[in-house]
């Protein structure tokens, strides 16, 4: 039988989905285009840095991180790449937490984001004021974050889990007994306490991406392509996560397009991520799965507002000017480094 879970009496955080439209930002073409790459390779060199991208970024950045011997994956290899490279400076092309964490693990090191304003609705949803009070109420509980979450958020935690190690993490601790608090995705979390059976007291944040695919649409996809699989990250919600076929972490939705055998996909996370497909399984379909702005004027779609505020225009200033350095307080950075460097010393294991 599994385990109970206590819903706490933080309200589920909604944010208003027209964002994603204030986060595109502008494309360079032609030559001019040409030109600006062609400055930020030289930067980076110049610089001492390194780009570390995430999937969901614009292909233009992935596409340059590739071609400079950066890095483009997901936040959990996003961290362990930062921690191993030589460079001086690391450049995140991601979200907030994503520099923070780059920072965390690397003091000595400077790092930049093309943006400060990226956020994750992860993050905001779970302030770190209001997660310290709710920890304490249940001071008896292992308390799990997830890495979208800020370093204060991280500094009161005992251990901080991606996407691609929480099953794993939480197993662990439930096996030794541990009751646990989960911060701050209620999908992910459902998801991982369903899968392991562990007793979680769930937080109610959500991904204004991932909570706004569908399943009524994404049944009547299927029934359109009945050969295609169904990839789904696990911040979708629970009845999204029940019509997969795989789910998983970004890194593990790009090998199965290459590992599976089926010739078209419908992938149900950020679309950003088809640069990646594309190159793991070229000729393969790939198909968007449906959001809530399906058919009607721009009210969602699958694509990160705060990731697609990354562009090749503030990528260039941020190493021409400096701006944009990513600073966390030491004494916090201190408290954050306890809880992420844990997993990535069970990673290893
Ligand atoms: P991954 O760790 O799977 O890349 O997920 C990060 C994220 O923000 C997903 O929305
Ligand atoms: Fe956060 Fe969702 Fe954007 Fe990922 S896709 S960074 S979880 S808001």
């Amino acid at each position: 039988m599994g385990a109970k879970v206590d819903i706490p009496f933080f309200p589920v955080v909604n944010f208003p989905v027209t964002a994603q439209v204030e986060g595109c930002v502008p494309h360079y073409l032609g030559e001019r285009r040409e030109f600006v790459r062609e400055q930020v390779k030289r930067q980076l060199i110049e610089q001492d840095a390194v780009l570390v991208a995430h999937y969901y970024t614009d292909s233009e950045l992935q596409e340059i991180a590739e071609e400079t011997g950066g890095f483009v994956s997901d936040s959990l290899d996003m961290a362990r790449f930062g921690n191993t490279h030589p460079a001086s400076t690391l450049v995140v092309a991601g979200v907030r937490f994503m520099g923070e964490t780059a920072k965390i693990l690397n003091p000595e090191k400077r790092v930049l984001m093309p943006t400060l304003e990226a956020e994750c609705s992860l993050d905001l949803g779970c302030p770190a004021e209001d997660f310290v009070c709710f920890c304490d109420i249940h001071s008896d509980r292992t308390v799990v974050v997830y890495a979208n979450t800020s370093a204060e958020v991280k500094a009161r935690a005992d251990w901080v889990v991606t996407s691609g190690i929480a099953l794993k993490v939480v197993r662990y601790l439930h096996d030794r007994g541990e009751k646990m608090i989960w911060a701050p995705d209620r999908h992910l979390g459902r998801y991982v306490q369903k899968m392991t059976g562990a007793d979680m007291l769930l937080w109610q944040a959500e991904c204004v991406v991932h909570g706004e695919f569908r399943v009524r649409a994404l049944e009547r996809l299927v029934g359109q392509h009945p050969q295609a699989a169904v990839l789904v990250h696990p911040e979708s919600p629970e009845s999204v996560i029940a019509l997969a076929d795989v789910v998983g972490s970004t890194t593990r939705l790009i090998n199965a397009t290459r590992e599976l055998p089926n010739k078209e996909f419908i992938v149900a996370t950020d679309n950003g991520i088809f640069y990646k497909m594309r190159q793991a399984a070229p000729g393969k379909k790939l198909i968007e799965a449906p959001t809530f702005g399906e058919g009607a004027t721009c009210q969602s779609c699958a694509h990160c507002p705060w990731m697609a505020m990354n562009g090749l225009h503030n990528l260039l200033h941020v190493l021409e000017t400096g701006d944009n350095e990513v600073y966390v307080k030491e004494s916090v950075r201190v408290e954050a480094l306890r809880s992420t460097q844990k997993m990535l010393d069970f990673a290893r294991q």
